[in-house]
């Protein structure tokens, strides 16, 4: 076959397999097969010498037509490629505009803190001011100045996180360090009989801890309200009418309480104050064990002695005080009967309140 024949045959070859390329890189290979380094096209260039002469300058024409039809044809398909494989990226990016979104979650604000400044307005709303104490304390102002000395049998009511004193003193309390973790906040009533100008109408929300394991009733960290009165001619029938509305406004105006006879080592007389139980209304059923009251608080009239402690004259001044759970208000309050679901961030039970 004559050379042109030959070249004619490749052009054809060629344009077909541009034609044919599906792909850029299936593109590219064409191109390499012809006019690589060792591509068919490339080999008859390098082998003109051996055209004789008064062929050669036809050959050479024609293998210059064949290289400009397949660079023509090799540049028209690369663009066509590039603008079809562009069009379908963008087709597989695409976003449906008109899917549904996805909604992000929202938090709520959690059952105990809800509960917290519940009872906060309520006491606001009756003239108390909120005021915060330190939730890592002196043994004094969480036992001492409440009238438990060191050997007081109080203090074993209450397992205590000791903090490590850097003092190096640790000869003070039965070989253990001064400071703790508080056990309960009426160490704030300390700080604001010793602080705060008379009188005092104050309640005090925090954290308190203690060594206990977690179980349906106790936690080791929860929160307390600390509440604190002191005035002129303050009886126990205000404590009463305060502590009963607030079990009013907390549980509804339907909720009785009582008052039973207790101890506390810084009130005297103590009491626990207990609320009608909201399922059985006082007939008795599980929830309050069969006697119809879900105890609530502890509370009583301001022992003389902590007066004292703090510089108040008991002679002139009188006041009473109280302290509640945050996490078992809540908890008799939604009839939630373990304590340890408030803390397991499951928002099936969370987003209920
Ligand atoms: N601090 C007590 C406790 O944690 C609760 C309490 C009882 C507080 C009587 C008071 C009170 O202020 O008067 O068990």
């Amino acid at each position: 076959m004559a050379l042109t024949d030959e070249l004619a045959a490749l052009r054809a070859r060629t344009l077909e397999s541009i034609e044919a390329a599906d792909t850029s890189a299936a593109l590219e290979q064409v191109r390499v097969a012809v006019l690589g380094k060792s591509g068919t096209l490339t080999g008859y260039l390098r082998s003109m010498g051996q055209v004789p002469k008064e062929e050669r300058a036809v050959v050479g024409k024609t293998v210059n037509e064949v290289r400009a039809a397949v660079e023509a044809a090799l540049s028209a398909r690369k663009a066509a490629l590039a603008a079809a494989e562009l069009s379908a990226a963008i087709d597989a990016a695409a976003v449906d505009v008109t899917l549904p979104g996805r909604a992000q979650q929202m938090g709520t604000r959690h059952l105990i803190n809800r509960i917290a400044d519940e009872v906060s307005d309520i006491f606001l709303g009756l003239g108390y001011c909120v005021v915060e104490g330190p939730e890592v304390e002196t043994d004094y102002y969480n036992f001492t100045a409440l009238n438990a000395p060191a050997d007081h049998p109080s203090r074993s009511m209450q397992d205590t996180f000791y903090v490590h004193d850097l003092s190096g003193d640790t000869s003070r309390v039965r070989g253990e360090s001064d400071v703790l973790l508080r056990t309960q906040t009426s160490g704030v009533q300390v700080h604001c009989m010793e602080d705060q100008p008379l009188p005092i109408y104050m309640i005090a929300p925090g954290k308190v801890y203690r060594r206990d394991v977690a179980d349906p009733s106790h936690l080791p960290q929860f929160h307390q309200i600390e509440g604190l009165v002191i005035d002129k001619g303050i009886t126990f029938g205000d404590l009463k009418g305060t502590l009963d509305y607030l079990c009013k406004q907390v549980f509804g105006p339907e909720r009785k309480t009582r008052f039973r006879a207790h101890y506390f080592p810084f009130t005297e007389p103590s009491a626990e104050v207990d609320v009608s139980c909201g399922i059985c209304h006082g007939e008795g059923c599980r929830m309050c064990k069969g006697t119809g009251w879900l105890e609530i608080l502890g509370c009583g009239m301001v022992d003389p002695n902590v007066l004292e402690m703090s510089g108040i004259d008991p002679e002139v001044y009188s006041g009473f005080a109280f302290g509640m759970g945050v996490e078992r208000i809540a908890c008799l309050k939604y009839n939630v009967p373990d304590l340890r679901m408030l803390l397991e961030g499951d928002m099936r039970f969370l987003r209920q309140f």
